[in-house]
Order: structure tokens, then C-alpha cells, then sequence
């Protein structure tokens, strides 16, 4: 089915990238929703590596603020929700309930450290472009960002082991939560938008063979 013109343009060609906010609330239960449809995005093996941080409280903000990029720090301290779109290196721990009808995809990863990096981190992205386009699709902006000190927050957020409140311990196993980037989420202020940048034309992106 071709979606419609109107959900062309709220997915791709009247979305922005914002840098402010307004000062409307985003629910759990709208980032429940959120993730409900970004999950079933595809990936590798149906791997599923990424693991999302949603940083919605001032203490939360300011953990990350020291491993902002300057240029970073406003948009992201005022907006309602940061997301830290991470991996896992261990991911392929679950493919028994992930990929149940191939049973050596585990082993498979465990014997290759370098093929669980890029694979960890090639679809982690996607997912987190899949998160961009299901807050879209749901109403919600969102402002990427790969600008901030990735070790810093591998440190403070994924380090040692620690307990952290309202997160199953087993979410955050020592050392193998790694950041790829980060995501402000809210409803924009279209105010705030920098003039719209062009895009590569067909010719100058695509070949046809
Ligand atoms: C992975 C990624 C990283 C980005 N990092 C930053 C950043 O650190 N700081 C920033 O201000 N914008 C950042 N951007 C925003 C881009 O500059 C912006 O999405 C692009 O210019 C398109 O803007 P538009 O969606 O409004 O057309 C990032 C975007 C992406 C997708």
C-alpha cells in the first residue's frame, strides 16, 4: 500500500531537524508507543543490538552535559526527552528467542568479536533511524546528535555495573552497552528551525546500472 502525499511529507519532506522545543510533555507512555513501532524495523538476524536510554529528568541531563558537544548542550538540556541510541555487543545472546529457527547464528557471533562490532553498530543505527521515523509517524520532532564524547558516556552511563533506578541491572551488563548517538525528542519549535539545506539531486547520489 503507497501511503498517501500527507504522510510522505510528515515522514520525510516537511520534517525537520529541531534545536527547540516546546513546552509540551513527552509520556511513557508515548515512549512505550514509540518503541512498540520502531521495534519492528529490520535487523541483522533479527539481532536487535540497540538499547535505548530515554533521559527525561534534570538529574538524568545533567549526567550527560559534561560529554556534550558545546553546540549541544542547550537544545539538548531543555529538551523533554534525550535518547541514548546504544548497543549491545552481547546482542546475539538472544537471538535463542530472536532467530529460534537458526540455531548456529549464535556461535556465529560468539566466535567473531570484529563481525559483532559492525553489526552491533551498522543496525543500531538503523534502529535509531527507525526511532526518528516513529516519532514522526507519531506526532513527536526529533534532533539527532553524533556531536558529545562517546567514552564519557560509555563511562557514566554503561561503566561498572551499577545499579541504576527503574533499569533491570541486566540491561547495563559491564562493559558491553557501548553509545552510538544521541536523539532529542519533543515537539519543536518550528521557530527555532535553521533554513531548510538542500539535498543531493538523483544524479549526484544515485547510478542506475
Ligand atoms: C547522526 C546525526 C548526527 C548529527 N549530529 C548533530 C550534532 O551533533 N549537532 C547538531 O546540531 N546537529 C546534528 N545533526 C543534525 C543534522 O545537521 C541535520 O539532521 C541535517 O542538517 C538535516 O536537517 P533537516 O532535517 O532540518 O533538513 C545530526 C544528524 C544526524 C542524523
Amino acid at each position: 500500500m503507497r501511503l498517501s502525499d500527507e504522510a510522505l511529507d510528515v515522514l520525510f519532506r516537511e520534517a525537520r531537524t529541531h534545536n527547540g522545543w516546546l513546552d509540551a510533555p513527552v509520556t511513557e507512555e508515548m515512549l512505550g508507543e514509540l518503541y512498540d513501532v520502531l521495534k519492528w524495523g529490520p535487523t541483522s538476524a533479527n539481532g536487535n543490538p540497540a538499547r535505548f536510554v530515554f533521559i527525561r529528568t534534570r538529574e538524568g541531563k545533567e549526567r550527560l552535559r559534561p560529554a556534550l558537544a558545546p553546540g549541544n548542550v542547550d537544545k539538548t538540556m531543555s529538551a523533554p526527552v534525550t535518547v541514548i541510541v546504544a548497543y549491545d555487543l552481547l546482542f546475539f545472546e538472544k537471538l535463542t528467542k530472536l532467530f529460534p529457527h537458526n540455531t548456529k547464528m549464535r556461535e556465529m557471533f560468539a566466535s567473531a568479536p570484529q563481525l559483532v562490532e559492525s553489526t552491533a553498530k551498522r543496525n543500531s543505527s538503523l534502529q535509531g533511524a527507525y526511532l526518528i521515523l516513529a516519532a514522526r509517524a507519531l506526532g513527536l520532532d526529533c534532533g539527532p546528535m553524533s556531536g558529545f564524547d562517546n567514552a564519557k558516556v560509555d563511562r557514566e552511563f554503561f561503566g561498572a555495573g551499577k545499579e541504576r533506578a527503574g533499569c533491570e541491572q541486566e540491561f547495563f551488563p559491564e562493559g558491553h552497552v557501548r553509545s552510538n548517538f544521541l536523539i532529542n525528542v519533543g515537539f519543536g519549535d518550528r521557530a527555532k528551525l535553521y533554513p531548510r539545506a538542500a539535498r543531493l539531486d538523483f544524479s549526484e547520489a544515485c547510478l542506475l546500472l
